[in-house]
Order: C-alpha cells, then structure tokens, then sequence
C-alpha cells in the first residue's frame, strides 16, 4: 500500500523532498557525502561545498543526472596536479544556480612562473557523453588550465570563466580557457565569457564542434595546437576537424586567431575549420596567427597539414607597430585550399604571409 502510494506520488511529479524539490539527502554540503550521494542520486544538489586540499570532487554521475551547484563551492589549496572537478556521465545536466560560483582560490598559487613555477591543480574536466548539457556555471580564479573537455555530445553554454584578478603584474600564467581533446566530438559552447591569460579556447584534437558567441578578454585567442606530444600536450598524430567558430570577440591579448603546430615530426591534420565574424579589440602581437613554427621559430618542417580553412569577415584592431594583421607561417607543402574573405583588421604593421590564401592580398 505505500508503495503504491509512493508510486502515486513519483507519477504525480511528487518526491519527499524539500521545498526546493530535491531530497536532503541528495544534497551534499559535506565531501563526505559525495560518494554515496552520486551513487543513489539522480537528482543533485552541491550546496556551499568546500571541498578539502588536494582532494577531487568527482562527479562520476548516473545517465539522466542532474546536478545543481549552489553557493560557493570552494577548493582547498595544495600543490597537485588535479583536476579540481571531473564530471562523467551519460546525458547529464549540471548547472550553477543564479550566484552560484566555483572558487579554485588561484591567487593562492600564482606566482608568474605558470607551468614553469610550482604544480597548480587543474580545474574543471568535462568527460561526458550522450547529449550532456553544463550550463551558467562561474569558475572564479583558476590556477592553471580552467576547463579541459574530452566528451562526445556536449553543450556548454553560459558560463564564466573569470581570472581577472590574475592580471595584475601577470601573476597567472598558463590558464587556458578550454582546453578539448581526447578525441572529443560534437562539442558546442556558446554564450559564454573567458577573462583569463593563456587561449580563450585551444583545440587540440577532436571532431565537430561550434563555438559561438564567446568574448574573451585578455586571452590569448581562438585556437588550435595540433601536433604535439609530450607531457600535457595532445598525443602524436591528432586531427582536429570540421570546426567552426563564429560571432565571437577577442579583446585585449596577445592573438585574436592562432593556429599553432609545432615543426618536431608529429603528424597531424587540421581540416574543415571555419572562422566567421569574428571581433578583435586592441590584440597586442597578431590578429590572425597562423603558424606551423612553434616552438622552433623558422623551421618549416612541420608534418601537420592545414587543408580546406576558411576566415571570412574578422574585423577590428591590433596595436603597436610589432603587431601584424595577419601572420602565416606555413611548414613546406602543409597548406592548402585557404579562403579568406572580409578582413578588416586595423592598426599595427605589416602583415607576412608564406602561404597566400585565396581571397587575400597579404
Ligand atoms: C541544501 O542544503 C542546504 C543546507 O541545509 C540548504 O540551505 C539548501 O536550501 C538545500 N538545497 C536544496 C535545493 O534543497
Ligand atoms: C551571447 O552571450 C551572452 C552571454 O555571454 C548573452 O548574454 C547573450 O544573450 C548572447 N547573445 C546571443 C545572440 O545569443
Ligand atoms: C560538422 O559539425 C557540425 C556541428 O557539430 C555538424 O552539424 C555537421 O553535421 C558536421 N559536418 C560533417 C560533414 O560531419
Ligand atoms: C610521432 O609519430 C611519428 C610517426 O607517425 C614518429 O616518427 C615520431 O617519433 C612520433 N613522435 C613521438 C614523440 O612519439
Ligand atoms: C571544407 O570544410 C567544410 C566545413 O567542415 C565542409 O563543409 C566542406 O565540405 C569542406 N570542403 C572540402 C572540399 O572538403
């Protein structure tokens, strides 16, 4: 009889639950609680968490999830590596409550050196699967790369990635926005603010994917790095293709687009990737940075081929008499099929290109 009457209760939308609609018991305020809450709930809440020195909170969620964070979740400091968060799962919803923030407390391991200074944890990593979907959720200050995301079928759309009080004195170095790779595919993120130091959005491999409506300020712009190996850097021979960014601002950093291969013999492809209406402001070294040279500064050999790119209608400004509009530094034969069209980029001095792409008069 009363688990009829339960029954009764779940088809009418009904849980035992509190007035917000989630059941106290899935609703962690301890770290303690994680584990067994993440296991018998669908339905979560992570509510004014502090989660303890160089743990992780590890969200390895059932399919169907959902997960609010509320408050201020906030991670003790210690020197380790991370991430701070890994969220697993398959078609799950996490999502920040209004004022909601995620506090990594980076000005407590900045120290100008970035990669190079002591470990800093990793941030927040997306690992999902089947149509997962992170909304509003607010990084505040983190202390070295912010998202990683290797997913398959992910949004991630109204977020802040806020690390402005590492601005000062260029105290934080190395905090890349988001980060995708792992073989990633189907990716969208939009409507979403990056303030950091290091790319707004770097991708490293991966297949499929739409940025939009993205304002990055003080970053290091919309980009690529393919082709490298090494410790923290994206496995040898990786493609990142179909991909298109559009109707996004770059403000205030070093690029505005880079595309960085590196010329150390791995292989790599960059294929299908669109640039669409894309905005710079006040971009202090190159607008478009399109270079196969990293790292090893003229040599061209290069075994990354970027084939079939597309820039069309890029405007605004870059400043100083160093910083060239457009910048291309291909390896030998690894360019092909470029078409840019409606570039307007204004101020700073020459542009260089040794690869014409069609369309443009460098
Ligand atoms: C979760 O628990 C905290 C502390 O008891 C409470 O303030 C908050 O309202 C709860 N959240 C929900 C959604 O029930
Ligand atoms: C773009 O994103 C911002 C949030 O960063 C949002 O307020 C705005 O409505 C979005 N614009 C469009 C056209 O979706
Ligand atoms: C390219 O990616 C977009 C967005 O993920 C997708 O809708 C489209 O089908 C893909 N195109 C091809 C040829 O796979
Ligand atoms: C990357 O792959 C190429 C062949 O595909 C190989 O020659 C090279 O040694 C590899 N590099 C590393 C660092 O693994
Ligand atoms: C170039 O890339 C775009 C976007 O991925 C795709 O739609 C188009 O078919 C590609 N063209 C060629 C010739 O491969």
């Amino acid at each position: 009889m009363i688990d009829l009457f339960k029954i009764f209760l779940l088809l009418a939308g009904v849980s035992l639950s509190t007035s917000h609609g989630v059941d106290p018991n899935c609703n962690i305020t301890r770290f303690s609680q994680v584990e067994t809450v993440v296991k018998n709930c669908k339905n979560i809440v992570v509510s004014n968490l502090e989660v303890p020195a160089g743990k992780q909170l590890l969200l390895d969620l059932q399919d169907d999830a959902t997960v609010v964070f509320e408050g201020h979740t906030k991670f003790g400091v210690a020197f380790w590596e991370g991430q701070l968060v890994v969220v697993k799962g398959k078609h799950v919803n996490v999502r920040g409550a209004p004022g909601s923030i995620l506090d990594a407390q980076g000005e407590k391991y900045w120290d100008h050196r970035g990669d190079h200074g002591k470990v800093k944890p990793k941030f927040f990593a997306v690992e999902t699967t089947g149509g997962s979907v992170f909304s509003n959720i607010y990084l505040l200050n983190c202390a070295h790369y912010c998202v990683h995301v290797g997913a398959k079928d992910v949004t991630i759309r109204g977020w802040t990635i806020d690390n402005v009080a590492g601005n000062k004195d260029g105290l934080a170095l190395n905090t890349d926005g988001f980060g995708v790779a792992s073989r990633s595919d189907n990716i969208l993120i939009e409507d979403t603010v990056v303030m950091n130091q290091d790319d707004c959005v770097v991708v490293n491999q991966g297949t499929n994917m739409v940025f939009r409506n993205l304002s990055c300020y003080g970053s290091h712009g919309l980009s690529f790095a393919v082709g490298f190996s090494g410790k923290d850097k994206p496995e040898n021979h990786s493609v990142a293709s179909n991909i298109t960014f559009e109707n996004c601002l770059v403000a205030n950093g070093l690029y505005g687009i880079h595309i960085k291969a590196g010329p150390d013999f791995n292989k790599g492809r960059i294929e299908g990737v669109t640039y669409r209406n894309i905005q710079f402001s006040g971009i202090t070294q190159d607008g478009i940075y399109i270079q196969e040279d990293y790292g090893d500064i003229g040599n061209l050999n290069s075994e990354v081929k970027i084939d079939n790119l597309t820039i069309e209608n890029v405007w605004g400004s870059v400043k100083g008499h160093h910083a060239r509009p457009v910048h291309i530094v291909c390896g030998r034969n690894a360019c092909s099929n470029w078409r840019f069209t409606g570039i307007n980029i204004l101020g700073g001095g020459k542009n260089y290109c040794n690869y014409k792409p069609e369309g443009f008069t460098c």
